[in-house]
Formats: structure tokens, sequence, C-alpha cells
């Protein structure tokens, strides 16, 4: 699997002819009899990569400078006699109990001044130089022993940065963090303005000054939030940083990634981390409750896929069934690990892993699902995660390819970041709602997007979608400008392009950063009350949806060079324009200034995908997963998903990959609840 990063670094390739299959590997927490029937069972499921060591600190470590390999060099030449390979990891997400004795200042400390305590795991403080240094030591000994290991594959440099503490306010971090604003802004002028700490009298002449955003007796400077959130991002970025360099020293031959949690947190910056990886990887959780939730998990591949700029990633850990950390840990139905696991690999992903391999028997994650449960392998989940494994493996050939996408949907941390601050116009002013609500209908209509940060290359977009830009950079919004002048369709929501980098008002009427391309001018923000509707009327043949329905949000919108496509006709903005649709250059920019219901958004979305030569698959019944990955050679390896319980026939003539390549001469049935992947052209 050859990966290469956004900006072009060398390609690094894990060494591993097969997609990836297998899970976290967690050893130390069974006696050893058990370690040789875990190698046959996962020869038996066809793994052929676990992670290795991510909570092994104690045991690697028992106490300070006293070093045990010992363990660990067994269980890594098991895994190596029976050909599985090894992601083996730092193991410093989770710190030894003789650190923390003697370092207890290294525990975080919350906004509201809680200390965390020792007992769980991520007990540190992101910016404590002494977690660091003991951070390092322990990497060091680790690549120092295991550099060079022919099983070893892949580095993981810790787990989940910023899972459970991204953001602490002790002292150490305090100081770290005015290090990092002088650094910045240099002179405290410049923060002061920047910051508009002239607004209630904040003005600060010395970085000694200032303090962490903590809990106060009402908002803080947002502009120091906001921040505080890229400090915080940082300072996880600067721990990863210093262990990679430590491991690609020591072993430079093989890459190096760490587990994101695209799509579900919101921590740290990934796009900033995404350059720092050899290979990008992820993991993702359903949220259980949701309905539909396998959308979610599109929008997570999708995203992780992007922050790998194209190129295949890794699923690094999903769950076979239940997690324990839900409220209700709903179990997976028959099938739908599969079907998970096959959405991720028709989104990209060269590998599909698990937390974890075997169920734990103790501890807090006891009531997790795994590959080997409690009940062992007379199971329907044992059969199903074999299943899964020849599946993989029948999918060989499909690795490598890439996922073609002619529309992009603008993500941005730092927006996501700004929304999320105190005091804004409405509570329903949502970062993620926005982002869910147009890839939804997307995904409905079947359209494969990719994310793109707001300054990216956009040219090998037709259609850029802008759901939630709230952030818009200068520099940003020149190059949306410049996307749409050249011929690009932009479509932008309400609540895009409206501060600068430092949470400021763009003025002289709303979106201040794009008002020229999108050709209107808001005066004022209407929002809507909770529950409260608003009919649409339709103003033009733009969107061919006479009257539909508009929450959450309502503008006072002015044209100016825009035509109106829709009107409001009550409500707070009665009369007023509620989409627009404007010439700028050689290119077109919709404006949607309200939250319109499903089929009305679906109407715009049409339109917007007409004026920008984007054809939407026809035929596709709701709930019915078709992505296409191409390979090198000119095969596309159609990926169905059949998410309904109705049978689904594709037509197309290729080669049935999971049924050993059979032809296919003109159609294929999915099955209800199954998946089928068609491989058209090539060879
Ligand atoms: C992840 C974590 C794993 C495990 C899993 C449970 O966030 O990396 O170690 O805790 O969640 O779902």
């Amino acid at each position: 699997m050859a990966v290469e990063s956004p900006e072009g670094r060398a390609a690094r390739r894990i060494n591993l002819d097969a997609i990836a299959y297998g899970g976290d590997y967690n050893p130390e927490q069974w006696p050893e009899e058990v370690w040789e029937e875990d190698v046959a069972l996962m020869r038996e499921a066809g793994v052929n990569l676990v992670s290795l060591g991510i909570f092994s600190w104690a045991r690697l470590e028992p106490r300070p400078g006293e070093f045990d390999f010992g363990w660990l060099d067994r269980v890594i030449g098991l895994l190596h006699e029976a050909g599985i390979r090894i992601d083996l990891a730092t193991p410093t997400a989770a710190a030894p109990a003789w650190f923390l004795a003697a370092n207890p200042h290294v525990r975080p400390v919350t906004a509201d001044g809680t200390v965390l305590g020792y007992g769980a795991r991520q007990t540190y403080c992101p910016s404590s130089p002494e977690y660091a240094e003991a951070a390092a030591r322990i990497t060091s000994e680790l690549a120092r022993r295991y550099a060079g290991h022919p099983a070893v594959v892949l580095w993981h440099i810790h787990n989940e940065y910023g899972c459970h503490v991204s953001r602490c306010y002790c002292e150490q971090s305090v100081l770290a963090f005015r290090e990092w604003l002088a650094e910045r802004y240099k002179t405290v002028d410049t923060l002061n303005s920047a910051w508009g700490s002239a607004f209630w009298g904040q003005l600060y002449s010395s970085f000694d000054e200032i303090d962490a955003p903590r809990l106060a007796p009402t908002g803080v400077n947002p502009a120091q939030e906001l921040d505080f959130r890229r400090f915080s991002s940082d300072a996880l970025l600067r721990l990863y940083t210093r262990e990679r360099d430590i491991v690609r020293a020591l072993d430079p031959d093989v890459p190096v990634t760490t587990n994101f949690m695209a799509g579900l947190s919101d921590n740290v910056d990934l796009w900033r981390w995404a350059r720092e990886v050899d290979v990008v990887s992820t993991d993702h959780y359903l949220t259980a409750a949701a309905p539909d939730n396998h959308i979610g998990l599109s929008l997570s591949a999708d995203l992780t896929r992007s922050l790998a700029g194209g190129q295949p990633w890794l699923l690094m850990e999903h769950s076979t069934s239940a997690v324990n950390w839900q409220p209700r840990n709903v179990a997976k139905r028959p099938g739908e690990m599969a079907r998970n696991s096959l959405a991720h690999f028709a989104r990209g992903a060269d590998g599909i892993l698990f937390f974890q391999w075997r169920a734990s028997r103790a501890g807090a994650e006891k009531y997790h699902s795994a590959m080997l449960p409690h009940a062992g392998t007379d199971t329907r989940l044992w059969r199903e995660v074999t299943a899964l494994g020849a599946d993989l493996a029948a999918l060989r050939e499909v690795r490598g390819s890439i996922v073609p996408a002619e529309v992009a949907i603008v993500w941005d941390w730092e927006s996501r970041w700004g929304m999320e601050l105190g005091f804004k116009p409405s509570v329903d002013l949502d970062f993620r709602e926005r982002i869910d609500a147009y890839y939804e209908r997307l995904w409905r209509a079947g359209v494969t997007v990719d994310f793109v940060h707001p300054g990216a290359d956009l040219g090998g977009y037709k259609l850029v979608v802008a759901p939630s830009m709230y952030v818009a950079r200068t520099a940003w919004a020149e190059s949306l400008r410049a996307y749409v002048r050249d011929g690009g369709t932009l479509l932008a929501s309400y609540y895009t392009g409206i501060v600068d980098e430092n949470d400021a008002v763009h003025l002289g009427g709303y979106p201040g950063a794009l008002r020229d391309v999108l050709g209107v001018r808001v005066e004022e923000f209407l929002p809507l009350l909770k529950g409260q509707q608003t009919t649409l009327a339709a103003e033009s043949a733009a969107v061919q949806a006479a009257t539909g329905s508009a929450t959450r949000w309502a503008e006072d919108l002015a044209l100016d060079g825009a035509a109106a496509v829709l009107r409001h006709e009550d409500g707070p903005a009665a009369g007023k324009p509620a989409v627009t649709r404007h010439t700028f250059g050689e290119g077109t920019a919709w404006y949607v200034a309200t939250a319109p219901d499903p089929g009305t958004l679906d109407a715009i979305l049409r339109a917007a995908c007409a004026d920008a030569g984007v054809q939407p698959p026809s035929g596709l019944p709701d709930g019915v997963e078709r992505v296409q990955r191409r390979g090198a050679d000119g095969t596309v390896y159609e990926v169905v998903i059949n998410h309904t319980g109705t049978d689904f026939v594709l037509s197309g003539t290729g080669r049935d990959l999971l049924a050993g390549g059979t032809p296919v001469d003109s159609e294929l049935t999915v099955p209800a609840g199954g998946v089928r992947v068609l491989a058209v052209g090539g060879l």
C-alpha cells in the first residue's frame, strides 16, 4: 500500500501485500498460555495485522528506567512465525502509576479547576515537560529494540491524541500557552488588537498576565478561546512529532501513523496533523441510537480519505458489535459488521481493524465487543469475523485504488471551534448540524464527496459546498472567489464567511468575506424560534420545488447582483429571499440563507449540481449505497452496500469479486443487508 502525504512527501509503504485485517492486540491482559491460541485463531480469521502494545507502558517499564521487553519479544516472535504483521505502538497514552505518583503535578486540570485523577488513561498534561521526557524515553527504548524487525510494518504513535484530555488548564499549560502566544503575536499590542481586548477593558500589558480561558464569571474573550483551542491542538501535535521523530530516526524505512478520530472528535485540527503522518488512520464508532448511522460512518470515511489527500488509508479501530460507552450499547445485527467494514473499504480504506482482538475479562472495557467474544468461537460473531477476513482476502486487487469525487464539502476545525464559542445569534447554529444536513442529502442522492480545507486548491471539483464555514481568513475567501470566477460552482449556507481568524466580524453586511461572490448583502440575522417554520415560495424556475418550508434561521437579505430563487412567505423574513443564485465571473454561486426541509434541499442541490455539470446516479433506491474505486489499470470497482430490507439488482457486467470473480453478464443481485463488489473493465 503506497501512501503519499497531502504535501507530496515521498511515498512510504506498509509492507503488506494484502488488505490489512486485524485489530488492537493486548496480550498483556492474558496469561502467556493464551497467546498461542490467539495467534492460531488470528490465522483462522485471516488476520494479517495487529496493533500491539498500545497500553503496555507499565509492563515495559515496570519501574523508572527499568525495562522488560522479554514478554514483548515472545509475542512478536509468535506473531512473526505465523506471518502476522505488526503495527507497533508507543505505549504513551497510559502512563504507569509510578510516573503519576512521582509527578502528581502532571495530572490534568479542567476549565473549572478540577484536577483529574489516576486510574483511567491519558492522565497527563499535554504541556508537561516531565511527561514528554518520560514518553520520549520509553519510545526510544522501544524503537531501538524493534527497529528493522521484519514483522513490524507500521509504527502506531500513542493512541487517539486528545480523546479524553484535549485541553489542560494547569499552571504548566498556562506557561506554554503564553509562549505559544508570544511566538504567534510577537508583541502584546498585536495580541490586544487581534483579540479585540479593548472590549470589556481586557488590555494586556505583558504576556505574563494572560491566563487560560478557564471558568470565568461570564463568557471569556472568544479570540482567546479560539487561540487556546489552536494552542491545545498544537501542544498534542508537538508530543506526537517528538515521538515520531525518535521512531523515524531509529527505524527510517517503516511508516508512522497515529489513529485519528475523524468526524467523531473535534479536539485537534486534523488538517495540520495529516501532514505529519506517513499513513492516515482513523477510528470510527457508530452512534448506536442514531437512525441511519451508516451515513455518519460514510462521512467519517470520506473525511479520512480527504485527510489522506485521496490516498488509501487504514480504519484502525471500529467495533465488531456493541461498544461499552454509550447510554445503550446496542449490538450490531447479523451482517452489520460486514456492511460497516466494507463501507469504509468502499470509501478508500485499505485496511479494516477493530478494537480489539480478544474481549477483555476485566477492566473498564470488558463489555466492549471484540473479534473474539467472551463466548468464544462457537458464535455468530466469530463466524462473521472469519467470513469478513475471507471477503477482504478476495478483495485484494482493489487495494491502492482511489475514490473519485466531483463534489467537495468545506470542513474546517477552526470554524467548528469558532461556532462552539458562546454568545451566538442562535443555539441552532451548529457546525455539524449543517454539514450533516448537506452530507446526508448528497449521500442519499448517491453523490460521493471529498472534504476540503477552505484554503485548498479547489480546481479539481465541479461543485463546492460550504455549509458551515464560519471562519473565513482573507486568503480562504480569495481562494473561493477565484474558484467561482474561474468557472466553479459554489453553494454556501448561512453563517459562512462571517468572521476572520480572530472571530472578528467582516464588516459591511454579512457574509462579509463572500458578499461579492454571492451577490447578496445581509443587514441582520433573523433566527427562528424553536419549532418555528416558514413557508418558502419559488421565485424562479431554477429550483423545481413550488413550496417548501424552512426552520432554524432566516436573514434580512438584500440582493446585490444575485437572483432570488426561493423567498420566505411568512415569519420574520417574510418577503425576503431565502435562496439566491449569482453568476460571478465564469461561475455560479448559490446562497442558502435558511435551513430548508429535506425535499427542498434536494431540489436546491439538484439545481446546483446541474449548474456544475454533476450528474447524480439515477435509479438508486434510498438506502442503497454505491461507491466507486478506480484502479491504476482503469478497473472500476463498484461497491454496493444494501442497507435496506429488499434485494437490489445492479445492472452491469464484470466480475463479482466476493463470489471468487464469477463473471456477471448483465445483472448482479445485492441481497437485502448484503454487499457486492463488481469489478468492471481493466485486467
Ligand atoms: C477508542 C480507543 C480504544 C477503545 C475504544 C472503545 O476510542 O482508542 O482504546 O477504548 O475506543 O470503543
